[in-house]
């Protein structure tokens, strides 16, 4: 999940799409809040963890895995979650070597390891990416954010990390602030693959810490969501527009 700006959405989008797949794969799913400094992700799912980011990097460290799985807090919803530091000055102290070997250990323990991020191209951003089979782009309908996310296309195409996997999810799709999807395209020289409208419901869900995609509300957010997990879900598992789960019975169409 990559964005060149803040408050466009990204840990609306992570934690959304964090529990829907762990609603639809039981202990699939791992979130991970590399929003190092003033990570989010645990006060969106109304957690209070005792475990943070270092004890976990402690335990990639020492190589053991079990006691990485025991510093992650798990939401009711059956998703993992790795929050940011408990202060924003010790994040100076990570470095992208090691939330690389995280990141390595996670995915081999997880089919599914969602990373939030904080704005911009960070070195810890780079180094999750290296590990990212389904990377997001994130934008609103800006000239500054489309032209920030110009920018982050060409650093990574510098880099020669830009590849098709990358998926541009433009959020607030419907504000008619001059800029199209076919802007964005056009900006960008890549499809836009997923639009997210503007949910009434949104800001509320987060500020009481229960994200849209378990409380199964009719709402734009959810429906577009809903069809980009199934992108992401093993065959005959699927979200209805609401993200509930539907899994269809053999034999029957
Ligand atoms: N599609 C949307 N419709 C309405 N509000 C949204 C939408 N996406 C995000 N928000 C709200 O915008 C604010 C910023 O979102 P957030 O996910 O924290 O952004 P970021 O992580 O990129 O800084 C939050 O209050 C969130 O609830
Ligand atoms: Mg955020």
């Amino acid at each position: 999940m990559v964005s060149s700006k803040g408050g466009v959405g990204k840990t609306t989008v992570a934690t959304n799409l964090a529990v829907a797949l762990a609603q639809a794969v039981p202990y699939s799913t791992v979130i991970v809040d590399l929003d190092l400094q003033f990570g989010d992700v645990a006060t969106t799912l109304n957690l209070s963890p005792e475990h943070f980011m270092a004890e976990a990097l402690q335990s990639v460290a020492s190589g053991d895995t079990i006691a990485l799985k025991t510093r992650l807090t798990l939401h009711e919803t059956g998703l993992y979650v790795l929050p940011a530091p408990a202060h924003p000055a010790e994040a100076d102290g990570i470095t992208s070597a090691q939330i690389s070997q995280l990141l390595k250990v996670l995915t081999q323990e997880f089919p599914y390891v969602v990373v939030d991020t904080s704005p911009g191209l960070s070195d810890h951003t780079l180094g999750a990416l290296d590990h990212t089979t389904d990377p997001l782009l994130l934008t609103g309908l800006s000239v500054t954010g489309v032209s920030g996310m110009r920018k982050v296309v060409d650093t990574l195409s510098v880099l020669q990390m830009f590849t098709d996997r990358y998926h541009v999810v433009v959020n607030w799709a419907d504000a008619t602030d001059g800029v199209s999807l076919a802007d964005v395209e056009q900006t960008l020289g890549t499809p836009v693959g997923t639009a997210i409208p503007r949910s009434k419901s949104a800001p509320g869900s987060a500020n009481v810490g229960v994200p849209l995609m378990q409380s199964h509300v009719r709402d734009p957010l959810v429906k577009s969501l809903a069809s980009l997990v199934n992108t992401l879900l093993p065959e005959g598992v699927k979200l209805d527009p609401r993200g509930r789960l539907r899994v269809k019975k053999r034999g029957k169409a």
